[in-house]
């Protein structure tokens, strides 16, 4: 980025009897940047931070965090003003396209994503060469990297239609896929999309209806799983972003790269922690043994983490959290299950745990994944399906911020270096003389 360094603001960093000065740039909100791109040039050292913890990998203008104030915006909209009053198709518009939609543009959009729904007809056989005990996970990884073998027309980065088509393609597909690995793990046929059904609606009808008798989503149900959806679907770089982005930075085609991001979702630290939260909760079963397990997760020996609790920006609530716990009391009060035990656990968890000096030390609270199970389980959803929703949702996160880093001018293939603390030169010895 060539920059007049006259009236630039500068760091300057000495390393040695070299003085760099490094370019600092101002956000639209948030903390300033410096620029350390010439610094191995003009100092011949590396930064070093392992986990990016204060690495900004590339400008965006998709999602912004404030961790401190517990702060999330999609194109600058409150999450929570969002998860009130749109819906996750209108989510997707703003996020791919940067403002929200009119009701002609939303039309239009509606109708391009639900005509997208089906899949090539051979891709039903990829389902059947795993074991039905497959994580659907597993299966989704496997099917959308797939995808690239059937939609050649949209695998070409450089040309804007094909980058739409692919986008649209991945929005609308991406539930189909997800709700046939369902059906297959539990050996019923696949249900295909219908057109008259809402985005979400549609996802309930493939992954709960059946052949052999109608099926009406439940529109409480279909409303609280569009919230879990939007709420989902952006949130700057995290793990499986910066996977998708450095996949495509090498050119690889959008299929591929979404399928790199699933990849990474499934870890619990990311978005497995939705299943293995759930999973946390249900073994726990009693308030009574809460107290163990807030133990065991203080207890630096023992690995056990709170699962759905601390994150690595929120160092105070995650807001998603925030409108989850309301979803799961008013959908599980609709459901008239609101004694629900894995849900007074949850909450008392919570109680006990922000009242800890551990957890108030280390600023953990609970984030996206701590009540977003209890609501799946409540739809009927296995803790197996908890992830791959979140996939659905993340899709358009994705493939937003893949869009924003292909078109982007400074764009170039992600190429991190290392600080080596392996051998030095040695020469090779004979097997026989070692
Ligand atoms: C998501 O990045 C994103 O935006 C992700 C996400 C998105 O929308 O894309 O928000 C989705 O992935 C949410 C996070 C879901 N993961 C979990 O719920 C798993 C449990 N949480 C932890 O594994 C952990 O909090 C992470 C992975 C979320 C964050 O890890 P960090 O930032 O690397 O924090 P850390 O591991 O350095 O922890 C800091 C300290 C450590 O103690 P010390 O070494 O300082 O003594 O806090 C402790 C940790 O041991 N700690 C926990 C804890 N999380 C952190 N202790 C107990 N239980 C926990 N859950």
């Amino acid at each position: 980025m060539g920059t007049d360094m006259s009236d630039q603001r500068t760091a300057t960093l000495t390393v040695g009897n070299t003085r760099v000065e490094l370019p600092i740039y101002s956000p639209t909100i948030g903390p300033d940047v410096i620029d350390i791109r010439k610094l191995y040039a003009e100092a011949d050292v590396f930064t070093f931070d392992p986990s990016f913890t204060s690495t900004a990998s590339c400008d965006s203008a998709i999602t912004y965090i404030d961790g401190d104030k517990g702060e999330l915006y999609y194109r600058g909209y409150p999450i929570e003003q969002l998860a009130e009053q749109s819906h996750h198709l209108e989510v997707c518009y703003l996020l791919l396209y940067g403002e929200l939609p009119n009701a002609a543009q939303m039309r239009d959009f509606e109708n391009r994503v639900t005509r997208h729904t089906m899949l090539h007809e051979q891709i039903q056989y990829f389902f059947r060469g795993f074991r039905r005990d497959a994580h659907p996970m597993a299966t989704m990884v496997g099917v959308v990297g797939a995808l690239s073998a059937f939609y050649h027309d949209s695998l070409d980065n450089n040309d804007p239609w094909q980058r739409e088509v692919a986008a649209i393609r991945m929005i609308a597909k991406l539930p189909t896929i997800a709700a046939w690995a369902y059906k297959y793990s539990i050996g019923q046929p696949f249900i295909y999309p219908k057109n008259s059904l809402s985005y979400s609606e549609n996802f309930l009808h493939m992954c709960f209806a059946v052949p052999a008798e109608d099926y009406t989503p439940n529109p409480v149900l279909a409303k609280a799983l569009d919230r879990i959806m939007m709420l989902h679907a952006d949130h700057e770089q995290n793990a499986s972003t910066s996977t998708v982005r450095l996949a495509g930075s090498s050119g690889a085609n959008p299929f591929a790269c979404i399928a790199a991001g699933i990849a990474c979702l499934w870890g619990p630290a990311h978005g497995g922690a939705n299943q293995a939260c759930l999973e946390m909760l249900r073994e726990i079963g009693t308030v009574d043994r809460i107290p163990e397990y807030i133990r065991r997760a203080k207890d630096k020996d023992d690995p056990f983490r709170l699962m759905g609790f601390g994150h690595r920006v929120y160092k105070n609530f995650d807001p998603r959290a925030q409108v989850m716990k309301q979803s799961a009391d008013e959908v599980l009060g609709l459901l008239g299950i609101e004694n629900n035990p894995t849900l007074r656990v949850a909450k008392e968890l919570e109680r006990i745990a922000l009242e800890d000096e551990y957890f108030i030390s280390k600023k953990l609270y609970p984030n996206v994944d701590f009540y977003s199970g209890i609501i799946l389980d409540a739809m009927g959803f296995p803790t197996s399906m908890f992830t791959p929703i979140f996939a659905i949702s993340r899709t358009v996160g994705w493939i937003s911020q893949w869009r924003e880093m292909v078109v982007d001018k400074d764009q170039r293939i992600g190429r991190p270096r290392q600080r080596y603390i392996g051998p030095t030169r040695r020469d090779y010895t004979p097997v026989e003389s070692r």
